[in-house]
């Protein structure tokens, strides 16, 4: 471990081996090597040891400087002008506490144990035949869906928005999205199943493909090199682009799957990867949750993009998604499996799409809906001190520290 206090090494012959801290270093032997890093902190010792008043300099804020300071009231989420690497002054309390929020959730795929699901799974009578093509199937999905929410963040949104709390926010989310994605892919090589298939689906089974293809355009507009907010056009393009990642992506299109796999857990099967999905049921709901702060955020500083005609093109967006995601259930259950069927979902979906329509301030789509999942509220609302499955979490804090008993 090194610290700011390590020694200066001593310089060694030319053409032997230093270490410094930067690990093992050749020594420098012509004039065109760059001079050594140590070296330099010693000469810039040297400048202030030979003039004591460099130590007691006052920085002095001239009243341009001091103009330049950002105000916190100043800062905006799109289109603002303050300094976007000035965390503080805070503005928007709620997306730093989401991050904090995050990070305390912090968890990794490898401290789930698999064994049961690897043993469930290579017994030829351990799941049946829909069963197993329910589990390859919605790995189908989310096996590149949060490479899809991961790109959306760091390519797209992240530069489009110009509050640095809520950045600090999508750089914790971006990182859950990776975790996420090597979640998937360690059940899928837990469980050997064919990769090529998996990691294709998104390509070559329709009900996945048709869910990808109405995502992604508003991915694309995102990060497009070309895109700028700053119009009217622009400004709701990006709103668009957020109400579909947060309310039907993250909030709506994962909502089958997960229900599905939490299914299986609640059966006593494929007790790892239940687990897993809890964990990143977790996450999403926090992501939903982020998304729509930031956008109700935009609303509110920028009422004027919020038309009527705007309002139609959204509920007409969350009708398709409905659709497409209904159809993704009738795909990966045929049949009735696990207690559940696709006509369940119908009325799940129009639940949640409710419920996600109320959250940015949108009517009611299906009036009189009701949640067929009641359970599914529990696994969302859940802190994580007690688990759900039979394995227990006593402890659970930053740092990935799972205990188990
Ligand atoms: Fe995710
Ligand atoms: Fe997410």
């Amino acid at each position: 471990m090194l610290s700011w206090d390590d020694e200066i090494a001593p310089t060694a012959p030319v053409g032997q081996a230093t270490v410094g801290t930067s690990g093992l270093r050749p020594t420098p032997q012509t004039n065109f090597d760059l001079p050594e890093p140590r070296l330099q902190t010693q000469a810039i010792d040297l400048n202030v040891a030979l003039n004591p008043a460099l130590l007691t300099k006052p920085s002095v804020v001239t009243p341009e400087l001091a103009a330049k300071r950002v105000n916190a009231a100043d800062k905006r989420i799109i289109n603002g002008q303050t300094d976007v690497n000035q965390l503080v002054p805070f503005k928007y309390k709620w997306a730093w506490d989401k991050y904090l929020a995050g990070c305390a959730n912090h968890w990794m795929p490898q401290e789930i144990n698999m064994q049961r699901d690897i043993e469930l799974w290579k017994n030829p009578n351990g799941l049946s035949e829909d069963e197993r093509r329910l589990v390859k199937r919605n790995l189908g999905f989310f096996v590149t869906a949060d490479s899809l929410a991961a790109n959306n963040i760091v390519l797209g949104t992240y530069r489009h928005i110009t509050a640095p709390e809520c950045r600090q926010y999508l750089l914790r989310q971006a990182f859950e999205e990776a975790i996420h994605t090597h979640a998937y892919q360690y059940i899928v090589e837990s469980l050997g199943l064919d990769e090529a298939e998996i990691f294709n689906a998104y390509n070559e089974v329709e009900s996945i493909r048709d869910k990808d293809q109405f995502l992604i355009p508003f991915i694309d507009v995102l990060t497009d090199p070309a895109f700028k907010t700053g119009t009217t056009e622009a400004d709701q393009t990006l709103l668009r682009s957020l109400i579909v990642f947060a309310c039907l992506m993250e909030g709506l299109f994962f909502y089958v799957g997960f229900t599905q796999i939490l299914a299986l857990g609640r059966q006593n099967k494929m007790m790892g990867a239940a687990e897993q999905y809890q964990y990143i049921l977790r996450d999403e709901s926090m992501h939903c949750n982020f998304g729509i702060d930031l956008i109700n955020t935009i609303k509110m500083e920028n009422p004027h993009l919020w038309t009527a005609a705007f309002r139609d093109e959204i509920k007409s967006l969350f009708l398709r998604a409905v659709e497409l995601e209904y159809r993704y259930a009738e795909d990966t259950m045929p049949r009735g499996v696990l207690g559940l069927n696709a006509p369940m979902f119908k009325g799940y979906l129009r639940f949640i799409a409710n419920r996600r329509a109320q959250q940015i301030g949108l009517d009611t789509l299906f009036p009189q809906e009701e949640n067929p999942f009641p359970w599914m509220s529990e696994m969302i609302d859940l802190k994580k001190e007690r688990n759900f499955f039979e394995t227990r979490v006593i402890e659970y804090q930053t740092g990935g520290a799972l205990n188990w008993e």
